[in-house]
């Protein structure tokens, strides 16, 4: 039987997929044994059972076909969390923990503070938000059933109760004047961007990822239908793509936001916009 530094030899053919082939190794492995990641470099000469290696074997065909590392183990790492994932819901993204950031620094850990997250998936957003402060309460949206079901999963297993989850398109049917703040990472993929068939993107849910008009069409229609819902002086956060600010800002300012501001991320690319709306 192979020892576990053999194992991950043998899985450099997950070159062939992934430029970081030696983490998603080590991933694999690590839960094929059960064990935290340490351990891989702590018994490098253990032997792995045949169930073991079996396991690992499957899990490295099937991040051959370029499945990602999330899908395969069913999480993924985010803020604080590590949250379920599958199929319905997008990856959440490091870039998405400065919309976290952003938010919580808008919000300046107000004693309460009703928080709207648009497009919520597995519930990055809400439940990093909801966390942070459990006398704010927060309303996390999709217009995907199953990804509300991973969402709300998550929130039980973080004993989040501060969240009401509700399936609807973007503002449709929410209160008016009533939201602080509102926090929205939507689709924003151009129908047809080569990048569609490229790393995780052609694993996870097209409707989390692409937008009509060159992928503005849902950042339109949330800074329209936000504006009946944010509180006069609130905050609205949109992620986008890194070659949009213009674009975005061009929206929030026909739209009627002032203050608009882009954010950039640690790669020094324009991540998210936040905008005030001022009546
Ligand atoms: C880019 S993903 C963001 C997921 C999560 N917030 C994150 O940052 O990881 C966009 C999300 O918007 C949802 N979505 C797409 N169209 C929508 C609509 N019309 N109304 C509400 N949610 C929508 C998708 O189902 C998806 O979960």
């Amino acid at each position: 039987m192979a020892t576990i530094k053999q194992a991950l030899g043998q899985a450099k053919t997950l070159q062939q997929v992934s430029d970081s082939w030696k983490l998603d190794a080590d991933l694999l492995l690590a839960d094929s044994i059960e064990k935290p990641r340490e351990y891989l470099f702590t018994w490098p000469d253990l032997k792995l059972t045949e169930s073991q290696l079996e396991k690992f074997d499957n899990y490295c065909c099937r991040r051959l076909t370029g499945e990602p590392v999330a899908y395969i183990l069913g999480r993924q790492a985010f803020w604080d969390f590590e949250l379920i994932v599958n199929p319905s819901v997008l990856i959440p993204r490091p870039e998405t923990e400065l919309l976290v950031e952003t938010a919580l620094t808008l919000l300046d850990n107000s004693a309460s503070a009703t928080i709207l997250d648009l497009g919520t998936g597995s519930g990055a957003i809400a439940l990093a938000l909801a966390d942070a402060n459990k006398h704010w309460a927060v309303t996390a949206v999709d217009s995907s059933e199953a990804a509300l079901g991973v969402a709300q999963e998550n929130a039980r297993l973080l004993q989040l109760s501060n969240i009401e989850f509700i399936q609807t398109s973007w503002c449709d049917e929410l209160p008016a004047d009533h939201f602080d703040l509102i926090a929205a990472n939507p689709p924003y993929v151009e129908a047809g961007d080569k990048h569609l068939s490229e790393g995780s993107l052609p694993f996870e849910p097209i409707a989390a990822l692409v937008a009509e008009e060159n992928g503005l069409a849902d950042i339109r229609t949330i800074a329209e239908q936000s504006r009946h819902c944010l509180k006069q002086g609130s905050w609205l956060l949109i992620e986008h793509g890194f070659q949009q600010k213009e674009a975005v800002e061009r929206i929030l300012l026909d739209t009627g936001y002032k203050n608009i501001e882009c954010v950039k991320d640690l790669a020094n690319l324009d991540r998210l916009t936040k905008a005030q709306y001022v009546k």
